[in-house]
């Protein structure tokens, strides 16, 4: 089967300014030569520690920062430079961040988002209530998100994230901040997009969670690839996913 990912040699590098009007340049290398592959279908994990470079790859997966060097190819097509071919078939959730407006219900903020993407009004609404269902908003689909639990506002995030039916979506730690019965409703979601086909690209840093829902993953350690393949592969000879991680990630210094 063709890779819907693929990536190779993948490298980012930020120029920062540090010191006296900052006049000391310094060359961050947030991702460092890394390869791999996902599968349509495959729910593949990125893992890592803070600054390993997780969000940094997936922004160039998604589009929105540009190598520096290698290939990132996302349904065939360069993510830098051939976007507007990838752009309309993926869609992504980045976690904490504030993607619906508050001010408004979930089926109006979906309503909002579906335009975006030209969805006619009778297949927008039967998609919006499709979607709905799945993140288990139905009920308070017309009250303002304003009043929402984290774990909603959450849900309605994968909800904005399905509009355009994507081939693949991204999350960048879904479940960051959520208690546990919200983060289980997530989890649960995620592997209901699994059995509809759909390919899930993502991040996090609670190997339970990797462990449950992965098919695959990559562990990345300051910016490098420690360790790929099945959550058996990588555990290998040791009890837990996490004590294979721990032998595998060093903690970052500041
Ligand atoms: N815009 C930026 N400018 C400079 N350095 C950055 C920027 N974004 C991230 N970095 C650095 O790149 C490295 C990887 O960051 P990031 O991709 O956010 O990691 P993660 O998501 O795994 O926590 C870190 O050292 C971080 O400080
Ligand atoms: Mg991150």
């Amino acid at each position: 089967m063709e890779a819907i990912i693929q990536v190779e040699n993948l490298r980012r590098d930020y120029i920062t300014h540090r010191g006296f009007l900052h006049r000391n340049k310094e060359v961050v290398s947030a991702v460092r030569d890394i390869s791999f592959y996902v599968q349509p279908g495959e729910v593949f994990g990125l893992l890592g520690q803070n600054g390993a470079g997780k969000t940094t790859t997936i922004k160039m997966l998604t589009t929105l920062l540009a190598p520096t060097g290698g290939t990132c190819k996302v349904l065939g097509f360069n993510t830098f430079g051939e976007e507007k071919y990838i752009r309309p078939r993926i869609n992504f959730i980045f976690g904490g961040e504030m993607g619906v407006y508050r001010r408004l219900s979930a089926r109006d903020n979906l309503r909002y988002f579906a335009n975006l993407y030209g969805l006619k009004p009778r297949e927008r609404e039967q998609r919006i209530q499709d979607i709905l269902e799945l993140v288990e908003l139905r009920d308070a689909a017309d009250r303002l998100a304003e009043t929402y639990s984290k774990g909603m506002v959450q849900r309605l995030q994968i909800a904005r994230g399905l509009i355009n039916n994507p081939d693949i979506l991204f999350m960048d730690e879904p479940t960051v901040g959520l208690d546990p019965l919200g983060a289980h409703m997530l989890r649960d979601i995620i592997r209901t997009l699994h059995r509809e086909g759909k390919t899930v690209l993502l991040t996090t840093h609670y190997l339970p969670e990797a462990e449950e829902l992965c098919n695959r993953m990559v562990i990345l350690n300051q910016g490098r690839i420690v360790a790929q393949g099945t959550p058996a592969d990588i555990k290998g000879e040791a009890a837990t996913l996490e004590e294979a991680y721990i032998s595998l990630v060093q903690e970052v210094k500041p």
